[in-house]
């Protein structure tokens, strides 16, 4: 029983998907979806890569035709594809409207979900409208990418971790493929056991802006606790990997990445370097945020390995940082 709708459900999906895609196709979808890609720089086989789509404008052109197609209305409302309407739930329409597509897959490569991106600069609607949890939708569980990203990621041994739907396509047109997103939202402990299913390394590519720094700093400590490795890159102000790369291009991008790829340690301490030169208050405090991060790390030859880099770059005595650690330690049993 349960079983069947979960197919039901992904059957839906799957058509949702197929009509989007078409849709980019028509004469609407052409002159409004596929121009906007390619204006973002998307290639036609990148498109398709991600089976990138159009929802067209209007109420209800999916809900009838998946209905043509025989969908029942309750499977079409449980997939998050069709929504009620307030104060008169007998009345549907589609929760996708006059907007871009971006197919969300589980790692099999099944269409799970959808975020759909507005494609004016109305800042009365948000920006992406995304699917609700379903039964084969857990957001918690999924990092979108890595379907197409996984092959890459066990070959490279490393994971980069970006914010945005286009972020990650952004990576694969410069020729990066081992990427996912976590699609702005904090990472979970389902996503790091999903990246820890291909490789023990993550990159963070956060966007260059306060609150992508913040989200960094509180997703790396999860990473460590989850025994990840942990590097970081910090963009130009106001660029993300997206708008970097396209900014830059493929080989640039490439370069930077290599040339600004540091573990979490240097990371934070560099995040703070001009403050912590001017107040040793602002550096005892730094000191601490970084044992703690350190004493997340299971290994204790991992840590022991960072707590000397700490000492080198702080300039502080290993033997404090030590019993720092041993503190810190000390708490969390
Ligand atoms: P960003 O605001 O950084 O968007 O949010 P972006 O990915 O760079 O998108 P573009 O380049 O402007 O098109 C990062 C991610 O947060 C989620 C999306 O997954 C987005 O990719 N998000 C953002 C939402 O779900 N809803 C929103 O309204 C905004
Ligand atoms: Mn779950
Ligand atoms: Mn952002
Ligand atoms: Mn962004
Ligand atoms: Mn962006």
């Amino acid at each position: 029983q349960e079983q069947g709708e979960r197919e039901s459900l992904f059957i839906a999906l799957n058509f949702a998907k197929d009509f989007f895609v078409k849709n980019l196709k028509t004469e609407e979808g052409k002159s409004i979806g596929l121009s906007y890609f390619k204006e973002r720089g998307f290639t036609p086989s990148i498109i398709e890569k991600f089976d990138l789509g159009y929802a067209l404008d209007g109420w209800d052109h999916l809900l009838k035709a998946a209905k043509e197609s025989g969908f029942q209305e309750d499977i079409l409302l449980k997939s998050g594809l069709i929504l009620q309407k307030e104060g008169d739930p007998t009345r549907l329409y589609d929760r996708f409207r006059n907007r871009v597509t971006f197919t969300i897959h589980n790692v099999s490569g099944r269409p799970i979900g959808f975020g759909a991106r507005i494609l004016t600069k109305d800042k009365n609607q948000p920006k992406y409208i995304n699917s609700p949890e379903t039964p084969i939708y857990h957001k918690s569980d999924v990092l979108y990418g890595m379907f197409q990203a996984k092959k890459a990621i066990r070959d490279k041994d490393n994971c980069y971790l970006v914010e945005g739907y286009t972020d990650v396509i952004s990576l694969h047109l410069s020729g990066i493929e081992n990427v996912v997103a976590s699609s702005g939202t904090s990472l979970t402990e389902g996503q790091i056991k999903l990246i820890k299913r291909f490789t023990n390394h993550v990159t963070v590519l956060y966007d260059g802006d306060n609150a992508g720094i913040k989200a960094s700093l509180r997703g790396i400590d999860l990473l460590l606790e989850g025994g990840l490795l942990v590097k970081a890159v910090v963009f130009p102000d106001g660029e993300d990997p997206d708008s970097f790369s396209q900014k830059v291009g493929t080989q640039a991008f490439q370069d930077y990445l290599e040339a600004n790829s540091r573990d979490f340690i240097g990371f934070k301490i560099g995040l703070y370097q001009d403050e912590i030169q001017r107040d040793p208050i602002r550096k005892a405090e730094l000191i601490r945020e970084v044992v703690q991060s350190i004493g997340k790390i299971p290994d204790p030859i991992i840590r022991s390995v960072y707590a000397k880099e700490a000492s080198g770059l702080l300039s502080i005595e290993e033997e404090i940082i030590h019993s720092e650690l041993n503190k810190a330690l000390l708490k969390v049993q």
